[in-house]
């Protein structure tokens, strides 16, 4: 057997495990200390009152024979197709451009397994690592990177017929793309034919007057694949679930739809999200849990300016914030690592380098937003205290 010859050049751990690894070595040296976990983003809040209900009536009739089900299709059910269709895309596609997974980061690997095996991808910088990991495991990708320290990435510099990587509002800086940026990147996709994929996993954190999907461009749907998440929004980053949108006019160069090859890998490799999260999944996007969780995700923005505002106090330049939980802070003279020791040794505070999302998070931290209400209090103090 002969191994994946990628590994060898990856490093060594994944970002966030080896933020881990570097946070448990600290606390077994340093025992006394309360840490602050501000680093991963995962959300803290329990899940919304009406989305447990939901949860709890599904365990429920999948305890009766009447109503119990086994494998469901492995797309996802149709009535939760049609809800993502409607609620999130407004009717703009059918339910069968609409795969329903188990988060993001699932689908980015099934993605990549529809293109050829070394494809030229192009990513924006600096951004969520997995989209780098994904591409170089499953097709040792040959990767560039698309800077977006001096404004939007340049579509232009992206090679021709690459596979581009955005995600708006991005992780870690919180920016989200305009209207005017999504429509000068459609059309230089349409015209050097690149195939993009957007994560929108922070699409509902937007709160100023910015496109949350792509596809409120025209021509979106001939180079844009969009793959969504219910974890931030909804709590559900331990209850699992996410969509793509694979649009049936999306084509490869040989002119043959992507969507056909997506649903024959689909069908092959997933045996479907949980029914208990796509049940639930209806649920988040009703009146009453859109209600719920727009009180959620308000909160945890307020907590990531809360944090933005008491490091700007400190003369700290720092953005995001506004549309995305996270916060993305310049450190004066300091690596990203020194940055995180920083935190680290002096606040007892565990953020994420920025080096992590890119090269050009070199030089900047992540904080994030998404922790519980007394963490970001006292991180707060701690800040002040400084
Ligand atoms: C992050 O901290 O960037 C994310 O929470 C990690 C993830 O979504 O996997």
């Amino acid at each position: 057997m002969k191994q994946n010859s990628v590994f060898p050049t990856l490093s060594k751990q994944y970002l966030f495990q080896e933020i881990q690894t570097r946070r448990d070595a600290f606390q077994a040296t340093n025992p006394e200390k309360k840490l602050l976990f501000l680093g991963i983003g995962d959300t803290t809040q329990p899940l919304a009152p009406s989305i447990v209900k939901s949860l709890i009536q599904t365990t429920q009739e999948l305890g009766t024979a009447e109503k119990y089900v086994g494998y469901g299709p492995e797309v996802g059910e149709k009535q939760l197709r049609e809800k993502i269709a409607t609620v999130i895309y407004h009717n703009d596609f059918s339910s069968d451009e609409i795969f329903i997974s188990d988060g993001v980061n699932s689908d980015l690997l099934r993605l990549m397994l529809l293109l050829e095996e070394g494809v030229s991808v192009a990513i924006q910088d600096p951004t969520y690592p997995a989209y780098f990991d994904t591409a170089r495991i499953a097709k040792d990708a040959n990767i560039s990177f698309l800077s977006i320290t001096d404004g939007p990435p340049d579509l232009t510099k992206a090679p021709e017929g690459s596979l581009v990587f955005l995600c708006s509002p991005n992780n870690p800086t919180g920016e989200a793309f305009t209207h005017a940026q999504y429509e000068k990147m459609v059309s230089i996709a349409l015209a050097r034919k690149l195939f993009i994929i957007l994560d929108v996993a922070y699409r509902e954190f937007i709160r100023g007057d910015f496109p949350k999907s792509i596809y409120e461009i025209e021509g979106a749907k001939k180079v844009a694949i969009e793959v969504g998440s219910f974890s931030k929004s909804s709590g559900f980053s331990g209850v699992r679930l996410g969509w793509s949108v694979v649009p049936k006019e999306l084509c490869y160069e040989n002119g043959s739809p992507a969507h056909s090859d997506f649903h024959r890998l689909f069908t092959a490799v997933f045996n479907g999200a949980s029914i208990l999260s796509q049940r639930a999944g209806l649920q988040i996007l009703s009146p009453e849990g859109e209600k719920e969780i727009t009180t959620q995700i308000d909160s945890y923005l307020e907590q990531a300016q809360l944090l933005r505002e008491a490091l700007r106090a400190k003369s700290f330049s720092v953005v995001g914030g506004d549309q995305a939980p996270y916060i993305w802070v310049k450190m004066e003279n300091k690596t990203s690592w020194e940055g995180f020791d920083y935190f680290l040794k002096n606040l007892g505070i565990v953020v994420t380098p920025g080096i992590g999302f890119g090269p050009a998070g070199e030089g900047f931290i992540r904080l994030s937003g998404l922790a519980r209400p007394e963490v970001i209090s006292e991180a707060i103090s701690r800040i002040q205290a400084m």
